[in-house]
């Protein structure tokens, strides 16, 4: 995250709907009426269906031009369409936008995971043969039910709900993403936190046989990161545990990682292993690297530059030009009130 990126040359050309707005409905149907957690993958994820897909793999996707829609490929026979009779959804309500999805390609195969790589194009190469189950997620510290959670018993706290996010990278792009998942406060709750909960701090797996970047000093491993409780307790931070209405792909932080949408990217920590509610505020690898050029609070703000870059504009990728980047990457209506009184260029 030293340097402003470089486009990829894929990106030029606009990205190809892998998702229509059509096909997108039915995943927020199904999203809605699955009876168990698990229903969503498994009906959208059959086997045969391919996982992360290198770019090799990818290319032999498009070529084909079917099998990109997960939708078709749970539902081949054309069963009845449940979305016909269903009413439309709501759309930019902060859980939606009806921006245009950055394709499925470009949010899998360009990524920022130091973990594997601090190449954005060989995440998905390098990463392809990351085993993330069995997992589990220490949830600790300052509750009243400190608990080690099973992957299995997460994904049972919730129904997943499928959310249209944009997400804005503080090196200057930016992507629009179907995640699936749900907001943290539902883990939180059941940890029932004390009263003397400040913060919450997270942190990813450290194991540098299945994570080769950890064993290189491109960061402080391992990574960690961290909300003001209150920040972690709004609707909108989620906790994903899958895309493009698969599980989530290695790439992406599989098995679960965290969205907090009006943040930069670089707050969403990937695969985590450990969630601890704190008094005081903690640590965070980016800030601990560069203090002067990456905050705790890292909201995102066009008004407060990079010390090396503006932060004025972005690179929607798939896009050509750059748009305008909003405050609090747009969600301001719903989080403005978080930091009221707040000195946002001090506390950046
Ligand atoms: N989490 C971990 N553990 N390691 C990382 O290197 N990179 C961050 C964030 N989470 C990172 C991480 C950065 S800089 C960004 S922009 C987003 O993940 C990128 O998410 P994406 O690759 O799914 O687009």
């Amino acid at each position: 995250m030293t340097t402003p990126p470089p486009i990829p040359s894929s990106e030029i050309t606009p990205p190809e709907l892998y998702f229509n707005r059509r096909s997108l409905l039915r995943a927020g149907i199904v999203a809605a009426t699955t009876a168990s957690t698990a229903g969503l993958y498994r009906a959208l994820n059959r086997p045969g269906a391919e996982e992360v897909k290198t770019p090799e793999l990818v290319g032999l996707v498009k070529d084909r031009g079917d099998s990109t829609d997960p939708v078709e490929q749970a539902n081949p026979e054309g069963a009845a369409d449940p979305v016909e009779a269903a009413p439309a959804e709501p759309v930019d309500n902060g859980f939606h936008t009806d921006e245009t999805l950055t394709s499925l390609r470009s949010v899998t195969n360009y990524n920022n995971f130091y973990e594997f790589t601090t190449s954005k194009e060989r995440v998905a190469l390098v990463s392809r043969n990351f085993v993330s189950r069995p997992w589990t997620v220490a949830v600790e510290g300052l509750v009243h039910k400190p608990k080690v959670f099973d992957l299995d018993e997460i994904l049972k706290l919730s129904a997943p709900e499928e959310r249209v996010y944009r997400m804005r990278c503080v090196e200057g792009w930016s992507m629009v993403i179907p995640w699936a998942g749900f907001s943290l406060s539902k883990l939180l709750d059941a940890v029932e936190p004390m009263g003397s909960a400040k913060y919450v701090a997270f942190e990813t797996l450290f194991d540098p046989k299945r994570m080769p970047g950890q064993n290189y000093p491109a960061l402080d491993w391992p990574y960690v990161e961290g909300l003001r409780l209150d920040e972690a307790l709004h609707p909108l931070t989620m906790l994903a545990t899958g895309l493009y209405g698969r599980e989530l792909p290695a790439p992406n932080g599989a098995p679960l990682r965290l969205v907090v949408p009006w943040k930069y990217g670089f707050k969403g920590i990937k695969s985590i292993v450990k969630i601890s509610l704190t008094e005081n505020q903690p640590p965070t690898s980016w800030n601990v690297t560069a203090p002067g050029e990456y905050g705790f609070y890292s909201n995102v703000n066009p008004d407060v530059a990079h010390p090396r870059w503006s932060q004025a504009t972005e690179q929607r990728i798939g896009e050509s030009g750059r748009r305008k980047t909003l405050m609090f990457n747009g969600y301001g209506e719903q989080v403005a009130q978080l930091y009221t009184g707040m000195d946002l260029r001090r506390n950046f």
